[in-house]
């Protein structure tokens, strides 16, 4: 029988990856914010028992960083509440859930890639909603799968990885970080190891993203390599010369020993996930 699948937040970055990736081997509902809102707890409760899913997956978020910092009751609405009212939903109707976290939970000092035995430690509202989240999901509903992934970019992504190839041909100079490193994940090879995740029925917490580290300046570097945009001045500054609401953890390379035990390889390097992205770009825009 084909697999019953309900994703949140269907109309995000990493929403419409996942509702892609599962619609080849799932019927899927694809909730957009308009559709389902997670801060309110009757509707998922109704939506949910209604439709029955099998599997709940969770990509809705308040995802801008310096926004959850201006707005921190927001954020916690969104990305505390909204997962323990789904997290509750699903343990009424024994769905599985899967919870989309973020390597932001860590403080980025460790110096060294973060496990999932290394406790979470936020600087910001943003980390400390979505780790607030984690643990709501944790107490509620023991089936749960718990993804934290890093710095994702895929076609139609309002966050800078993503809109890079645009900044790129429109602006004549570019500043970008050199002090924040961590790993790049490609949305369609995160929705990707998601479904083979799941399809290890092994319940806990994962660490996915791209293989390999790099500052936001190199990874706009490469972008522009491949694009050819060679007019384009890419500055370096530094995360403390920028004045933004969040601060932001400076090292958050993420390791899965969970994947390890299972047999899950890891994902290719980011460089090679960054081609393929660009490729996507290159097909969107061919369209147009
Ligand atoms: N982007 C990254 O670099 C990154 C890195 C690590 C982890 N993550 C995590 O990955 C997940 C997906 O992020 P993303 O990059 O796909 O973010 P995104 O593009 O901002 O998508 C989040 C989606 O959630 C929706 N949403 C906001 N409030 C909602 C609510 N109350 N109820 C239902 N839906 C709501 C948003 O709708 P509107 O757009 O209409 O508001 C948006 O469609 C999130 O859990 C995020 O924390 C992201």
């Amino acid at each position: 029988m084909t697999m019953r699948v309900l994703v949140t937040g269907a109309g995000g970055l990493l929403g419409r990856y996942v509702v892609r990736a599962f619609a080849r081997a799932a019927s899927v509902w694809a909730m957009r914010r308009e559709d389902l809102d997670v801060r309110d707890r009757q509707q998922v409760e109704r939506l949910v028992r209604e439709l029955r899913p099998q599997v709940v997956i969770n990509c809705a978020a308040l995802s801008n960083v310096d926004l959850c910092e201006r707005e921190p009751e927001l954020a916690f609405q969104v990305n505390a509440e909204g997962p323990r009212h789904l997290a509750e939903a699903c343990r009424a109707i024994e769905a599985e859930l899967v919870h989309i976290s973020t390597d932001y939970v860590f403080d980025g000092s460790k110096g060294a890639p973060y496990t999932i035995a290394d406790p979470p430690h936020p600087i910001n509202r943003y980390g400390a909603s979505k780790w607030a989240g984690e643990e709501a999901v944790r107490r509620a509903w023991a089936r749960h799968y718990i993804i934290r992934p890093a710095r994702i970019f895929g076609l139609g992504g309002k966050n800078f990885a993503s809109a890079l190839p645009q900044l790129l041909r429109t602006q004549p100079l570019l500043r970008a970080i050199v002090d924040e490193v961590g790993s790049p994940t490609y949305a369609a090879d995160l929705a990707a190891r998601i479904l083979e995740i799941l399809a290890r029925g092994r319940p806990g917490t994962y660490h996915v993203t791209n293989r390999g580290v790099c500052s936001w300046y190199e990874f706009a570097c490469e972008v522009a390599r491949h694009l050819g945009c060679d007019r384009v001045r890419i500055e370096p500054v530094r995360s403390a010369d920028l004045e933004r609401p969040a601060r932001r953890p400076l090292y958050t390379e993420l390791r899965c020993l969970l994947s390890e035990q299972l047999g899950l390889p890891p994902l290719r390097p980011w460089s090679l996930a960054l081609r393929d992205f660009l490729e996507e770009v290159k097909r969107d825009e061919s369209l147009c």
